[in-house]
């Protein structure tokens, strides 16, 4: 099946993937990106990958974590309704055709523009050491989508960047050795929404608190009632503010009773709705999302081992790895190598 789909050449690409930091997703990431790579696996011909190289950006020191984390997240992306039939999953490390395009793209990266990366800035100040291999991420990650010739590559705001390095470094090769061709395909990005974390910062990441697919009704509980919503508002008497603020920036992604939404919003902007009352519905509007996809899991858990996950990944390596020689031998090629 999937097979018919690599030889498919007249369904767009669609590529991306996520770095194995935890076991399962938090609900904001599957609004900003999950969401995308399961409506479009009928329309693309759709590569999902697990970035477990890029992993080691910030979790060397825990790799042991890095395989469970990926059986985990195939689990979580399969219960959302990924299907295994239809999309192409695969573990980063077993392609070993990127990191030899890897190398020839680094070549044509100058330092500053790594330098420049907001990403960059942001782990270095949140105290990770500055690596090599932490610089050289986003031309691992334009190797990962070039690579496998993809047309359309969702990733969230936070990969903008990245994305736009990809397009130049593609550009800038087609430039140097295609002779008026596109060796590499230059990818177009769909960037996705960053949802805030429940206290209102950041993103909704383990630290800043976000829901997370494996979490009990009871722990969403806990976390949807307590969590930030107007600091100005001290009474429920007191006019509230909607705009940024989290309880409703939630109910309008998951709430799929607008009526409900509208009526809370008034209320609230009026000063006769209480925060108990908002978070409440809040609770069962994420219980409604939450649960069919709590049935799947378990389903998929009870259906499925470790190594039925790993088999699944090592029939997408195979398809993967097909296509990548094929890019890879037209750049050896275009190189004169
Ligand atoms: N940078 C992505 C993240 O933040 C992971 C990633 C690595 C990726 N290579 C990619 C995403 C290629 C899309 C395409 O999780």
């Amino acid at each position: 099946m999937a097979d018919k789909i690599a030889d498919n050449k007249k369904l767009k690409r669609l590529m991306t993937g996520d770095r194995p930091t935890h076991n399962t997703y938090s609900i904001a990431h599957y609004i900003g990106s999950l969401k995308s790579r399961i409506i479009n696996q009928d329309k693309y011909d759709t590569f999902v990958f697990i970035a477990d190289y890029h992993a080691l950006t910030t979790h060397a020191d825990k790799t042991s974590l890095i395989s469970s984390n990926t059986v985990g997240m195939i689990r979580t992306m399969l219960s959302l309704g990924l299907d295994p039939k239809k999309v192409v999953l695969y573990r980063q490390s077993r392609i070993v055709e990127t990191f030899r395009l890897h190398t020839i793209l680094s070549m044509l990266t100058a330092m500053p523009e790594l330098e420049r990366q907001p990403m960059l800035k942001e782990k270095i100040a949140s105290g990770y050491k500055l690596t090599y291999g932490l610089m050289g991420y986003p031309v691992l990650m334009a190797s990962d989508i070039l690579i496998m010739d993809a047309d359309l590559v969702p990733v969230g705001k936070d990969n903008e960047a990245h994305i736009e390095i990809t397009k130049d470094l593609a550009r800038r090769f087609n430039s140097m050795y295609g002779h008026g061709e596109d060796v590499l395909v230059v990818p177009e990005g769909e960037i996705g929404e960053i949802v805030i974390g429940l206290d209102g910062q950041g993103k909704a990441g383990k630290s800043t608190g976000g829901i997370f697919f494996d979490d009990s009704t009871e722990e969403v509980k806990k976390k949807v009632m307590s969590m930030y919503t107007d600091p100005t508002r001290l009474k429920a008497t007191d006019p509230g503010h909607v705009d940024g603020n989290p309880v409703f920036i939630y109910h309008d992604l998951f709430n799929t009773n607008t009526d409900e939404v509208k009526d809370l919003k008034d209320r609230y902007v009026k000063g006769t709705v209480g925060d108990v009352e908002v978070k409440q519905k809040l609770l069962s509007a994420i219980e409604q999302f939450m649960e069919p996809i709590r049935q799947k899991r378990s389903e998929i858990d009870k259906n499925m081992t470790d190594d039925d996950i790993f088999d699944l990944l090592r029939q997408g390596e195979e398809i993967a790895n097909n296509s990548a020689e094929k890019t890879i031998n037209r750049v050896m090629k275009a190189m004169d190598f």
